[in-house]
């Protein structure tokens, strides 16, 4: 008698294997489904010109649109000696080099005067509610807005934005020969606004110090980049910054502190985070209340990011080092669906570059360089950031998927006249790079910056404010 265990046996594992390669074969099958929609959605991104397929929100479908610019540039005036010709082979100027020249006959096209001001109080019809990113913007009482390098705080007990930034309105000098260009601390500036657009000027909220050489906050320093959060359990208001000397070797974080959005801020300390060098630097905030320090270290050549103490007044000892070896600076970070976005700039101290998306699924890493998230304009606009440089990135309640990319055109001659350049930045569609790891599967949604000469934020969302 055939032991029908033993019998049946051999049956079975061939059943088994038959549907063990069935589900290899349509793993397989899925898999190169999967692969050819990933290439074919990279296809459309390969020569910069990057066709999107439109976001199905209908509030967005303006700010998707894909705005070109032509700019001529114009041929250099007088002619070089046939000396300076065989010294420097003569090179193509670029719209970087115009924007660079102070005496570039495009310089109204980076830099427009006053007459083309964007004025809130004064504009209406038309250009009501409408960004002119680069134009100069100005507050409630006519005077150009003076918040670089800032940050944005939705402060939900007053139903504002509070808009803090480094206040710059003066003289722009070199502390030395080759140093950067600086302008002495005056302070933090911090604007009020319900529909962010229209600004008034709440003041100096944490001033420089005028006569203590040794304090941070000494005029002779550098102060940049202020971030205010909202502690829900002490009650206070909570800035970080960037403190420097003007040769930027000290490196450091600052901390003031406030019962009030609108200030005074009492400052507190600098310190070097976790012991480490730490230049350009942002503070996120994430849904569970946890705040986050994230800084530019090891000589700019990496960032570090670490959890904030539950007052927000100090980092826990804990720190993951991202995109090292990226040389990356000036973060700005988001958070979408369960996704860490950050977006960053290289470094060329005050001079645009090219911007990068990053995606994380953890915040504390690892970090994925997802590609440049600038869309329109030309190929220099979008490998200079629009001639700007990442600050924040500001959340639309309301509109999934959608936030105002905010960013900084320094003008290095006259830093108190750099511009912003607010943007809408969306996240959605295809990635168009695939990830080394990932076998060509994008893991996560591209990040656009749309170039508009000229845009508003839907009018559904404004009313809803
Ligand atoms: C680039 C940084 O992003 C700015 O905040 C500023 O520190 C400049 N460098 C100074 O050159």
């Amino acid at each position: 008698m055939p032991i029908s265990g033993t019998g049946n046996f051999p049956r079975v594992l061939s059943g088994s294997r038959c549907s063990m390669s069935a589900v290899v074969w349509s793993l397989v099958g899925f898999l190169l489904v999967l692969h050819m929609y990933s290439r074919f959605s990279n296809i459309n991104a390969v020569n910069g010109d990057i066709q999107l397929r439109m976001s199905n929100h209908p509030l967005v479908h303006e700010l998707e649109q894909v705005e070109k610019e032509n700019i001529q540039i114009p041929h250099r005036k007088g002619k070089r000696s046939p000396r300076a010709a065989k010294r420097r082979p003569k090179r193509t100027t670029t719209l970087i080099d115009e924007f660079l020249d102070e005496n570039s006959q495009l310089r109204h096209v980076f830099f427009p005067d006053m007459k083309t001001a964007v004025n809130p109080i004064k504009d209406s019809g038309n250009d009501s509610y409408h960004y002119h990113p680069g134009r100069i913007w100005l507050d409630t009482e006519g005077n150009p807005i003076q918040a670089h390098g800032g940050g944005m705080l939705y402060d939900e007990r007053s139903n504002t934005y509070y808009w803090y930034g480094e206040y710059k309105d003066g003289p722009t000098y070199h502390a030395h020969k080759k140093g950067a260009a600086r302008v002495d601390i005056i302070g933090v500036g911090c604007y009020s606004s319900k529909d962010l657009w229209t600004w008034k000027n709440e003041g100096i909220v944490l001033a420089a110090e005028e006569t203590n050489e040794t304090h941070d906050l000494h005029k002779s320093n550098v102060l940049e980049r202020p971030k205010v959060i909202y502690n829900e359990n002490t009650g206070k208001y909570v800035m970080w910054m960037h403190i420097d000397d003007a040769n930027y070797t000290k490196a450091a974080v600052g901390i003031a502190i406030s019962d009030y959005p609108t200030g005074p801020f009492d400052y507190l300390r600098s310190q070097r985070p976790h012991g480490y060098d730490s230049r350009d630097m942002t503070i996120f905030k994430d849904d569970d209340g946890v705040a986050y320090l994230i800084y530019s270290s090891e000589d700019n050549s990496e960032l570090h990011i670490g959890p904030l103490t539950e007052d927000y007044l100090d980092v826990k000892p804990e720190m993951q080092r991202i995109l090292v070896g990226q040389h990356r600076e000036a973060p700005a970070l988001f958070k979408y669906q369960g996704t860490y976005y950050m977006i960053t700039s290289g470094c060329t101290g005050w001079a645009p570059n090219e911007a990068l998306a990053h995606a994380a699924e953890s915040i504390m890493g690892p970090w994925e360089t997802m590609g440049n998230p600038c869309i329109g304009g030309n190929k220099m606009f979008r490998l200079a950031t629009f001639f700007a440089q990442s600050t924040f990135v500001i959340p639309l309640p309301g509109i999934p998927g959608s936030y105002i990319f905010m960013a900084d055109r320094w003008n290095p001659a006259d830093l108190r006249d750099s511009r912003y350049v607010w943007l809408p930045l969306i996240v959605g569609g295809p990635a168009d790079r695939p990830f080394e790891f990932n076998f060509g599967f994008p893991l996560w949604p591209r990040v656009s910056i749309y170039w508009h000469r000229k845009w508003r934020l839907p009018l559904s969302w404004r009313a809803s404010k």
